[in-house]
C-alpha cells in the first residue's frame, strides 16, 4: 500500500545495521539509568510463544513489556494449537489480528522465518537451535559498561560450543567489525555460513586451542556444552568438550582485565568453574540484567516504526 511502512523484525543482529544496534544499545543505557520516561507499548500487546524454557527471557520480556505501558500474553506451545500441529503460516496470521508484536523462542530458525513471513507484525527471536540475537545484545551492552562504547577495536574469545550465542557473536563481528577467535572442537564449530559472513568484514578465527582464543582478548565468553534439545548428546559432548572448560588458568591467559561472560544457566563443573563464575572478573548477572533493557529498546524500536512521519 503506498505510503505504508514496513513493518521491522528482529530475528537475526544483521536484520539491523551497525547505526542501528547502536541506537538500540544508546537507548537501553538510558532506559537502564531512568532517563527514558516513554511508554511506546501502551495500550499495546506482546504475544511470547515458547516451546522451549526460560527463565530470563521470559521474565524479562514480560516485565518489559509492562514497563513499557504494554501487556504480555506468555503462549507456551503446549497450550496452544500450535502444539497440536496448527501451521505455523495460520498461527501468525490469527495472532496479527490479536497483538501488536510477537516473540518467539523454538527450536528451527526457519520456523521463526516462517512466523515472520506470514505475520503483519514486528516479530523477535527470543532463541533459535540457529541464533540467540538479543541475548548477544545484552552481552555487548555489558561488554560497552566495562570497556569502550566502540566496540570495533575489541578481541572477543568464544570457548566450546558454536552454538546459537557463538553464531550471534559471529553476527555482532560482522556488523561492528571486532576480532574473534572461536575454540571450539571438531565437529562443533559454528554455522559455516555465518561464519563465511563474518570474516567478510572482521578478523575471525577458529581453533581447537582455547589458550589461543583467549590471547590478549578482552572479553571471554562461553555457554553449555549440550544446549536445550541435545540432551541425549549430553555424554558424548561431555567427552569432547573436556578440554573447553573456562578455568582462573584460562582467565589468566587472556588480557588483563578481561571479563567472563555467560549467558546463564550454566553448568558449573563443566563449561566454567565455580571460581571464574562467582570470581571478580565474572559479569553473568550484569549480562542477566541487560536482557531487560536491551529488549525493552528492541521492542520500542520495533513497534515506533514508521510513527510519528
Ligand atoms: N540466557 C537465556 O536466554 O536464559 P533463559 O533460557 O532462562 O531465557
Ligand atoms: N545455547 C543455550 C542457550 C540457553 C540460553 C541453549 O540453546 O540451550
Amino acid at each position: 500500500m503506498p505510503g505504508q511502512r514496513q513493518k521491522r523484525d528482529f530475528l537475526a543482529l544483521p536484520d539491523f545495521s551497525r547505526d542501528e544496534l547502536e541506537a538500540v544499545l544508546d537507548l537501553a543505557r538510558r532506559m537502564k539509568r531512568g532517563e527514558y520516561r516513554e511508554m511506546p507499548f501502551a495500550g499495546r500487546t506482546l504475544g511470547m510463544i515458547f516451546t522451549k524454557s526460560s527463565t530470563r527471557t521470559r521474565v524479562s520480556f514480560e516485565v518489559g513489556a509492562v514497563q513499557l505501558g504494554g501487556h504480555p500474553i506468555f503462549l507456551s506451545a503446549r497450550d496452544i494449537q500450535l502444539g497440536r500441529g496448527e501451521p505455523i503460516r495460520d498461527t501468525a496470521r490469527v495472532l496479527s489480528r490479536y497483538v501488536d508484536a510477537l516473540m518467539i523462542r523454538t527450536f528451527a530458525h526457519s520456523d521463526v522465518a516462517e512466523l515472520a513471513h506470514f505475520s503483519t507484525i514486528p516479530v523477535i527471536n527470543g532463541l533459535t537451535d540457529l541464533l540467540h540475537p538479543c541475548q548477544v545484545m545484552a552481552d555487548l551492552m555489558t561488554v560497552r559498561e566495562n570497556f569502550d562504547d566502540d566496540l570495533s577495536s575489541l578481541a572477543v574469545a568464544w570457548i566450546g560450543d558454536g552454538n546459537n550465542v557463538a553464531n550471534s557473536w559471529l553476527n555482532a563481528s560482522f556488523r561492528f567489525g571486532f576480532e574473534l577467535r572461536l575454540a571450539c572442537p571438531e565437529g562443533y564449530g559454528p554455522d559455516a555460513e555465518i561464519l563465511e559472513r563474518a570474516r567478510g568484514s572482521a578478523s575471525v578465527r577458529v581453533t581447537d586451542d582455547p589458550y589461543e582464543a583467549v590471547r590478549g582478548a578482552s572479553v571471554v565468553n562461553t555457554d553449555v556444552w549440550a544446549s536445550m534439545g541435545q540432551e541425549e548428546e549430553h555424554g558424548q559432548r561431555a567427552r569432547a568438550f573436556g578440554r573447553f572448560q573456562v578455568d582462573d588458568a584460562l582467565m589468566k591467559a587472556a588480557a588483563g582485565g578481561a571479563i567472563f561472560l555467560h549467558c546463564l544457566p550454566a553448568h558449573r563443573g563443566e563449561e566454567v568453574t565455580e571460581a571464574v563464575l562467582e570470581g571478580p572478573r565474572s559479569r553473568i548477572f550484569d549480562q542477566a540484567e541487560n536482557r531487560l533493557h536491551v529488549q525493552k529498546a528492541i521492542l520500542a524500536t520495533v513497534v515506533a516504526n514508521g510513527e510519528g512521519e
